[in-house]
């Protein structure tokens, strides 16, 4: 799958294990720009069990993933959770659109619409009852655009 945008030229596939440092470093800006890391607080002992969460989820069945790849840059992620939910007659398994980012400098070009379309498209041939995801208000435009629809979450937070 190729990017749509004239200035910028882009293919998807799935990650690997010899992605794993690429990944956590994608992640860990992701996290920081969205406030919940502190710069300061970026030690190798994180980077070590964020390496560890990844390697431990790549070689899970109910793990699905989308790199966007420019020659020898990986420059945006999409991932996808499977779970099981109570049983239910279409299916009991639930997936869920996470972690997706895009390097600051190819942003607004279509690569995260094309990366949550192929984890949906991943999760849709995993026969899930429902996709959801948990965006930060700003982002809900970009999932709006790739269908999905406000629905019921309340959230505990005490
Ligand atoms: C949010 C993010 C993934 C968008 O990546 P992107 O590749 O620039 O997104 P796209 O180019 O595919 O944009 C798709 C649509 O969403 C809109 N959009 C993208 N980012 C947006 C933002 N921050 N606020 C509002 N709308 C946004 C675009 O305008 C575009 O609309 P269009 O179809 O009318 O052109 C990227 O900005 C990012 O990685 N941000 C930091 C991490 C983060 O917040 N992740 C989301 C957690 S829910």
């Amino acid at each position: 799958m190729n990017g749509s945008s004239a200035q910028t030229t882009f293919s998807l596939r799935p990650a690997a294990l010899t992605d794993l440092a690429a990944i956590v470093a994608l992640r860990v800006s992701s996290l920081v720009e969205m406030g919940i890391l502190e710069t300061d607080t970026i030690n190798q002992p994180l980077m070590d069990r964020l390496g560890e969460e990844f390697r431990s989820l790549l070689s899970s069945v109910q793990f699905v993933s989308s790199l966007a790849v420019d020659g020898d840059n990986i420059i945006g992620c999409a991932f996808g959770l499977l779970s099981n939910r109570l049983p239910y007659p279409i299916s009991s398994v639930q997936g869920e659109v996470a972690g997706v980012y895009v390097v600051p400098n190819m942003r607004m070009r279509g690569v995260a619409s094309q990366l949550v379309r192929s984890i949906v498209i991943e999760l849709q041939a995993r026969e899930v009852r429902e996709i959801i995801l948990r965006p930060r208000r700003a982002e809900a435009l970009l999932y709006t655009r790739a269908g999905f629809r406000t629905a019921h979450l309340m959230k505990f937070s005490q």
